[in-house]
């Protein structure tokens, strides 16, 4: 286990700030200069976050500093001289099963958000492109500032989303609507995002962070246990028969019977004095 002040430390350099304020975690994508373009270096301090997360962090914002949320991936670490200080995105010489190991990484930095053992919310502003649009997508929520855009570019640079985006989308938005949008790699306003689902509020930038920090106040409202078994049980909705899904819920909630103590070695109700 590491303290807030470690993780800081350890991903300091990478582009990435680390705040932890009592159960939120801030990640603060922090090139403004770059627009927030991402890098291999900045998914592996992603995922180090991920493997070292404190336990009693139960919200986790992702956010961007400076004018956008992320231009995508830094556009230099797919050119074989890489962004200045780090390896290329495509390791010299790799072949299908290295590059396929390599990616596998970098989707570390993406799939952690979803535990259930906390709450993601991506603060999105100004532009979400690419690599940044699939980092919202990893989060559980996301709420936009008026000006926020989404786009998903990878098609119009002859290539793939591969950073865990492309299922949240089509769960999301059905598959037409999501191909269209990555299709036509077009920017998809704040105001759609919202009537698609794809961004949960969508509010006057100055608000954004206050929004953010409310929405945090609220998941802390909720027992960490139950917060985390019934997002365990939401994440399986989707893939499950009605069977299975009702199957799940009577385990889940037997064993949070058990655990509140309404439940007693699965012998029923315990029987009020
Ligand atoms: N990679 C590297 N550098 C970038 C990136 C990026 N993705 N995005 C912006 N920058 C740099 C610009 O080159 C510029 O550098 P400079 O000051 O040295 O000229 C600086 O950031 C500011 O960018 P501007 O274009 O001047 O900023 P503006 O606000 O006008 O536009 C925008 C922002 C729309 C994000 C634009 O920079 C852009 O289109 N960037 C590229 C987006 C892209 O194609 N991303 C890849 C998507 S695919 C994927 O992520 C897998």
């Amino acid at each position: 286990m590491t303290d807030g002040a470690q993780i800081a430390d350890d991903v300091a350099g990478s582009g990435l700030e680390f705040t932890i304020d009592r159960a939120v975690a801030t990640i603060t994508l922090s090139r403004p200069d770059r627009r927030n373009a991402q890098t291999p270096g900045m998914w592996r301090a992603l995922a180090r976050i991920g493997d070292t997360l404190p336990e009693g962090v139960r919200v986790v914002v992702v956010r961007g500093s400076g004018r956008s949320f992320s231009s995508g991936i830094d556009l230099r670490a797919l050119t074989p001289e890489g962004v200045p200080g780090e390896e290329p995105a495509v390791p010299a010489d790799a072949g299908p099963d290295e590059m396929d190991r390599t990616i596998a990484g970098y989707q570390r930095a993406f799939t952690w958000l979803r535990r259930p053992a906390i709450v993601s919310v991506a603060a999105v502003h100004g532009h979400a492109i690419g690599a940044g649009f699939q980092l919202a997508l990893a989060c559980d929520l996301r709420v936009a500032a008026e000006d926020a855009t989404f786009c998903m570019k990878e098609s119009a640079l002859g290539l793939v989303p591969d950073l865990t985006g492309t299922k949240p989308l089509v769960d999301t938005v059905g598959l037409a609507r999501a191909l269209e949008i990555c299709l036509t790699a077009r920017e998809v306003p704040a105001g759609e995002a919202r009537e698609l689902g794809i961004v949960q509020a969508v509010v006057p930038a100055p608000d954004l962070d206050g929004t953010v920090r409310d929405l945090a106040a609220a998941l802390l409202q909720v027992d960490s246990a139950a917060s985390a078994a019934t997002k365990n049980l939401l994440q399986q909705a989707a893939g499950n028969t009605l069977d299975e899904q009702a199957a799940a819920e009577r385990r889940a909630q037997i064993d949070r019977l058990q655990t509140i103590g309404l439940l007693v070695g699965g012998t029923g109700f315990p029987v009020t004095e």
